[in-house]
Order: C-alpha cells, then structure tokens, then sequence
C-alpha cells in the first residue's frame, strides 16, 4: 500500500511496489485523458530550496495533469525560510494546507527530517550530494521502456560519481535488479563514495569496475548514463575548472559503442555530451525527461491514494 508514504530514498519501496508505479505511468502515457481529474481538490506544495528546471516543473506539470493544484516557492528567499524558519516547522505548516509536498534541498537529509514532522507524504526531490530517488524512477521507466527490463545489463555510469546524486540513487536502485553489472567511468577525484561500494555494491555482489577512460569500456555498455561535474559541491572553483571537461561524448566515441546501447542523462547537461549526438538514434536523455513527469504523476497519485 502506497497510500500516506513518503519517497526519501530508493530502496523505500520494494520491487513490487515500484513496479505498481511503472505500470500505472505506461497506463497514463497510453491514455492521459483518463487521469485529467483523478486529483482534483488535492494540493501538491513544491519547496525547493535549491534550484531547478526539471523536477520541480514535472512535479507541477504531473499535478496539473491528474487535476490537482500546486503551490509553493522556487526560491527559499521568498519564504520564511529566509527569517530562520526551521525544515521541521515549515513542514507542519505546509501539512496544514497541502495533501502532498515534494522538496530538495542542499542538506543531506532535510527530507528525512522533513518527513518525521510531516503529516502528509514528503518526496525527496533531491538532497545534498546525497539521493534523487525521483530521478531514479525516470531513470528506471526510461531504461524499462526503451530496453524492455531492468536486468541482465552493463550500465557505464560516467562523471562525477562522488557528488552526483542521481548516480547514487540509480546504483541503489539497479543493484536490486538481476545480473546488472556496472562500470563507473570517473577520474580519481570524483570516484563513487566508499558507502556505496561497500554498503551497496560489496554487500550485494554486485559485479563492478572502475575506469578512468570513457573510450576503454563504451564498446562494451547497454546503457550509459552520462553526468556533470557538480560545480556546487566543489570546495573550490580550480578543482572544478580541472575537471569540468574530464569527458565529452561525441560521434566520435560513439562509432565503438553498440547499436543498441541507450544514452542517458539527468540533465542539465553542460558540456559533457556534445550537441551533435542529440541526433543519433542512440540518444534517449529528452524522451527520459518526458517520462520523468509520467512516473512522476503515477507516484503522485498512488501515494495520495486516488489511483
Ligand atoms: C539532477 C540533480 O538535480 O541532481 N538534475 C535533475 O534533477 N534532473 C542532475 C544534476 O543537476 O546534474
């Protein structure tokens, strides 16, 4: 049961609650009309503390699309958070005025608090260098969609593995699948935390290496899930110079990938793949975005139980 819960991290629902949520996106994707009003009277407050395009317009676009209203700030200047108003207190307020909220913040772990003081369902949209378990959904109907399953694959996960947190969230979630087997494509710096592979990948056996060189290992991926250099967990900009350009995709590159292999992205995307590649058929990261408001509105309306 779905119903009343919260989303803070990837592992919060088990396989087969996240496949209630896949199946009711592939039915919203086939007939949208149907779910046009199914929230109706029902309030989604997005309280984003730091900023964005994508999650915090599909968490509205998703509401608008099942009837519902939103409100909230994109901008934590504009609210009392800017005179000292504590997550958990605005929180409790937010309970008394809307049916579900969606946040991101740069602490890790704001959500969670978040969801101890709250009365209603919180979605972590994002904390800290720490998870984005609403991108791995997106991420997850993505790879679903276009490939079929969620097993048997070699995803190269490429970037800043250190600060990314949709990586974080994406290798949390995919080590609960079947024979998955994982190259993380990084440069020394911006290699996966230790709790990762210790908690995560050690513990499940999950089979992995780790690579410098995008051009090494990209003949050998189904998936490659692209990233950028998270300039705002930088502790200082020459680090960030340094590495910003560690790697680029481009047609080049992609002559010694497989035909089949799927390209992802979180988005933004900065320099990391080049505009040229947007036209191989290889390419999924704006179809990902598209599917991020479909799974988005399916999570809405199962955890405010009208669907
Ligand atoms: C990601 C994020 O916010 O972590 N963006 C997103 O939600 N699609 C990725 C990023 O900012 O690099």
């Amino acid at each position: 049961m779905l119903k009343g819960r919260s989303l803070i991290d990837p592992m919060d629902f088990t396989i087969e609650e996240l496949e209630e949520i896949f199946s009711l996106a592939d039915n919203i994707i086939e007939n949208p009309k149907e779910y046009l009003h199914v929230a109706e009277g029902k309030i989604l407050a997005t309280l984003f503390y730091e900023p964005s395009t994508r999650t915090r317009f599909s968490f509205e676009a998703a509401m608008l699309r099942l009837g519902g209203q939103v409100v909230g700030f994109s901008e934590p200047n504009s609210s009392s958070v800017s005179k000292g108003e504590t997550v958990a207190d605005t929180i409790r307020i937010v309970s008394c005025y809307a049916d579900i909220t969606a946040m991101r913040h740069s602490k890790e772990g704001a959500p969670k608090i978040a969801s101890m003081y709250s009365e209603i369902p919180v979605i972590n949209a994002g904390d800290g260098g720490h998870q984005h378990p609403t991108q791995t959904l997106t991420d997850l109907l993505t790879i679903r969609k276009m490939k079929g399953s969620l097993s048997n694959f070699t995803i190269g996960i490429c970037g800043d593995l250190k600060f990314g947190r949709t990586v974080h969230s994406l290798i949390k979630a995919i080590s609960r699948y079947e024979n998955n087997r994982l190259v993380l494509i990084s440069p020394k710096e911006l290699t996966i935390p230790e709790y990762i592979k210790k908690e995560i990948l050690e513990k499940n056996n999950i089979e992995y290496v780790e690579a410098e060189n995008l051009e090494d290992v990209i003949d050998g991926l189904d998936i490659l899930y692209m990233t950028r250099v998270q300039r705002e967990r930088f502790f200082n900009e020459e680090d960030y110079i340094r590495l910003k350009d560690s790697y680029i995709l481009d047609r080049q590159k992609l002559d010694n990938a497989k035909d089949d292999m799927i390209i992802l992205h979180p988005l933004p995307r900065v320099n990391e793949i080049d505009y040229e590649v947007d036209e191989d058929k290889r390419a999924c990261y704006f179809i990902q975005a598209k599917f991020g408001m479909y799974v988005r509105m399916a999570l809405i309306a199962k955890l405010l139980g009208v669907c």
